[in-house]
């Protein structure tokens, strides 16, 4: 069998910088404290069922950054399981601080790549699954690494469940039209939009995440949603 773990058959890198500054003392504790008791297990098949026993739905966020839009979600939704993905050091520092301030007991964490966990999760095991803002990788030559691959979004509708929902959004023209391209190959997904004001405009209950306020694309935010047919296969 391959081993998707082993340097030859690993994906390429979809994220930037894994560690910036040094983190400051309380978030280097929580790191050091706290992330172990959340922490995703991601060596072996994860149950999101058991994770998250009494939850109504179960919600994964794939490149959580500061995880404010994670904490934000897992507040307002407290009988839903979160589980926020981030290889970013200094992301999943300030993600903790907003876990321990909220006293969120709704949100499972792993520091590294999504790819990692998804490939762990069981078919139709996540209800919705966020993927905002992802890194844009804008050149010709890098698009190989954009997180969104057809590889990925069969992968996406392997594990949501049928009726459940991807959520994209990127400021770059080029990655939406590359998002919609690869989504609609897989005929698992359809794209719900029915008119421009439904990808010009955010989904109910949206909080602007700290890169989409940066507006560093080249357009105006585009929301995508992409539905899971209720069908197998
Ligand atoms: C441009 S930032 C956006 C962060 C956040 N979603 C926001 O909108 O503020 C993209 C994030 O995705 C993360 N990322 C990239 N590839 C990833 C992967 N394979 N798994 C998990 N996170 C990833 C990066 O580390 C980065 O923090």
């Amino acid at each position: 069998m391959t081993d998707p773990s082993s340097p030859a058959t690993r994906p390429l890198r979809s994220f930037g910088r894994i560690k910036a500054r040094t983190l400051r003392p309380r978030q280097q504790g929580l790191i050091e404290t706290l992330l172990p008791h959340l922490a995703l297990d991601v060596a072996e098949p994860l149950d999101p069922r058991l994770l998250f026993s009494q939850a109504e739905l179960v919600v994964l966020e794939i490149g959580f950054g500061g995880g404010e839009h994670l904490a934000a979600q897992a507040t307002a939704h407290p009988g839903w399981g979160f589980m926020g993905v981030e290889p970013f050091l200094n992301g999943m520092g300030s993600c903790l601080r907003h876990v321990e301030e909220g006293n969120l007991q709704n949100v499972r964490l792993h520091l590294g790549d999504a790819r990692d966990v998804v490939r762990q999760l069981p078919d139709g095991s996540v209800d919705l699954v966020y993927i905002l803002f992802p890194d844009p990788w804008p050149k010709t030559k890098h698009h190989k690494r954009r997180l969104i691959q057809p590889e990925v979004v069969g992968e996406l509708a392997r594990i949501v469940k049928p009726s459940g929902e991807v959520r994209f959004a990127t400021d770059w023209a080029n990655y939406a039209a590359w998002t919609l391209e690869i989504f609609s190959r897989d005929h698992r997904f359809v794209w719900t939009a029915e008119e421009a004001a439904d990808w010009r405009a955010p989904w109910a209950g949206h909080v602007t995440t700290r890169y989409e306020a940066k507006g560093l694309g080249d357009c105006k935010p585009v929301f995508l949603r992409f539905r899971r047919f209720p069908g197998g296969g």
